[in-house]
């Protein structure tokens, strides 16, 4: 029964998205010198329009970023937070944290009631789920150490695109009308979105564009100190919130060391804590690097168990030694390096499923006791961003400051509420995520880079909650190890582990019924049904001859533009 309360709580976060594509050879957009790939192609665009400009991958960012804050409100946002992975054209590498952070009158236990238990959507829906937004911090400061345009010329056209409005799409019009009974539960008074809106309506944020229109002129603090923060603290707190005005102006973005490993002749570099993204990507790498995945075949049974036993055991490890760094000492050269992986997949075997029951955690020596959005960018110029950004659900936590113009994220319910019981993505977290006064909770979110013999090969990332990471790692195995081009690879159909529940997750439809018996044969749980599409990937591939091939998700609205 436990179990199928877990699936089920697992499915609610995919339910919402469409069947995915069947498998086919396709090409994605090529570009000769520039590309943007966003979840909408307003925001791409955008983006685009900045590197004609002449703007630099850092200035196309803050542009994509907000762009999708009006284009895409279901994930983009400026209530919310994220993570860049960039590479320079010489090669220079390095990420930035936004995530957010719990407000300083956050505690441990503030989602249980007297007897201990979690106090259902608590952590999930309305002001209490809300954590201290990231995301224009993000912007400014990437804009600050690596932009080159004025930002009110990068923000002109965003606040254009607000003003004038965003044609509503087929996939939208059902993802608003989906969502209205909990917009209704969240919001004391009607919202923009509670209305009626159909495919090819155009949605006009006039609040939205007041407030952009009043963060170019005053900058970053004005969301933080100015007349922005106030209006959002009095709101937050008419709704029951805890937000204050002393969290806002605390919050600053993190510049942090990505992750860096070898898998064959590539090099990775993604996303360090407070994501799981690239470490996990690292254990799962470095376990399935020895088997010969191409001679096995893509999405062959033995594929399949590979990158099931080594997802299995990295998101065991996930759950125990991972939290925000600046609050938790995470083993990290160990979790990443390969001989600790080789020990973890020592008891991995092709002829049976090992039990998700039977793995704990690694065994380490500490030293000292103790719905979101990607997008990827390449400039003119040669330099790289990776972003991932998000509220966390569709619409974060449904609060939506109708005086500002935009929805608050739910990431509280990233941290564990209580160790042992699942998030909304079905994560078991213990005491390096629990909560605490201005820690940041522990994400998934894997925006990545991916060089070949030194030079730039890959940027790549996804939504999907805990399949981000699985997400990203099929796509890169898809071009790396089956030969296939960007696009291509974005299309196929996807699967995913993360140790609890111990089911593999498979899009419906879309693997072979003989495949699927042959690994239930072996102990393998399978769930088809549950998980409509896993992961919106937005990739570009530099391709032999140096141009740029675009790969966007036919499982949204995405799109790759580029010259
Ligand atoms: O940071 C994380 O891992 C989550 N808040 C990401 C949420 C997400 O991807 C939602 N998309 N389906």
């Amino acid at each position: 029964m436990k179990n199928i309360i877990l699936l089920f709580a697992f499915s609610l976060v995919f339910i919402h998205c469409k069947t995915a594509t069947k498998k086919e050879k396709v090409v994605g957009l090529i570009a000769n010198k520039a590309m943007v790939v966003s979840a909408r192609e307003e925001a791409s665009k955008i983006g685009l329009l900045i590197l004609e400009k002449g703007g630099n991958a850092f200035d196309a960012m803050a542009a994509t970023e907000l762009a999708l804050a009006v284009a895409y409100p279901y994930a983009g946002n400026i209530g919310g937070g994220g993570f860049m992975v960039y590479r320079k054209n010489d090669g220079e590498i390095g990420a930035l944290d936004y995530r957010e952070k719990a407000p300083l009158a956050a505690s441990k236990d503030m989602y249980l009631n007297d007897d201990g238990n979690v106090i259902p959507n608590k952590s999930t829906l309305g002001s209490m789920a809300v954590g201290i937004p990231g995301t224009i911090a993000g912007v400014f400061e990437a804009h600050r150490k690596f932009g080159t345009l004025p930002i009110q010329d990068i923000l002109k056209p965003v606040i254009e695109l607000a003003k004038r409005g965003v044609i509503v799409t087929k996939k939208q019009e059902a993802r608003i009308k989906e969502y209205q009974p909990k917009f209704k539960e969240a919001n004391q008074s009607l919202i923009l979105f509670d209305s009626i809106w159909k495919e090819n309506d155009i949605i006009k944020y006039p609040a939205l564009a007041e407030t952009l229109e009043r963060i170019s002129k005053n900058g970053r603090d004005e969301f933080y100190k100015g007349e922005t923060a106030k209006r959002l603290v009095k709101f937050m707190q008419a709704n029951g919130g805890i937000m204050t005005l002393d969290d806002l102006a605390k919050y600053e973005a993190k510049w942090r060391t990505p992750i860096t490993f070898k898998y064959d002749d590539l090099k990775i570099i993604s996303m360090s804590p407070p994501s799981s993204g690239g470490i996990c990507l690292a254990q799962i790498m470095n376990g399935i690097e020895p088997y010969d995945l191409d001679t096995y075949g893509h999405n062959s049974v033995k594929t399949i168990q590979i990158i099931t036993e080594a997802e299995r055991r990295a998101y065991a490890d996930r759950s125990f030694f991972l939290g925000d760094p600046d609050f938790v000492k995470i083993p990290l050269e160990t979790l990443i390096s390969k001989e600790y992986t080789k020990g973890r997949m020592d008891d991995f075997s092709f002829d049976k499923a090992t039990k998700s029951a039977d793995v704990a955690h690694g065994t380490i020596e500490m030293v000292e006791s103790d719905e979101t959005t990607h997008y990827s960018i390449v400039d003119q110029f040669g330099n790289a961003v990776s972003v991932t950004t998000t509220l966390n659900g569709a619409y974060g936590s449904k609060l939506y400051c109708s005086d500002l113009g935009f929805f608050l994220n739910n990431e509280m319910d990233d941290f564990s509420s209580k160790p042992g019981v699942p998030n909304m993505f079905g994560l078991i977290g213990a005491k390096a995520n629990e909560i605490a006064p201005e820690k940041r909770m522990l994400s998934s979110m894997t925006p990545t880079i991916v060089e070949k013999n030194g030079n730039l090969w890959m940027v790549i990332g996804t939504p999907g909650g805990s399949t981000i990471i699985t997400s990203v790692l099929q796509t890169i195995l898809n071009v790396h190890e089956f030969k296939m081009g960007m696009q291509e690879a974005i299309n196929q159909p996807r699967f995913h582990h993360q140790w609890l529940p111990d089911v593999i997750m498979m899009e419906p439809h879309q693997f072979d019924q003989k495949i699927t018996d042959e690994l239930k044969n072996k102990g393998y749980h399978i769930n088809e049904k549950d998980a409509p599409v896993i992961g919106k990937v937005e990739g570009i591939l530099v391709l032999p001859n140096g141009k740029l091939e675009g790969g966007a998700d036919p499982r949204g609205d995405d799109k790759a533009v580029g010259y």
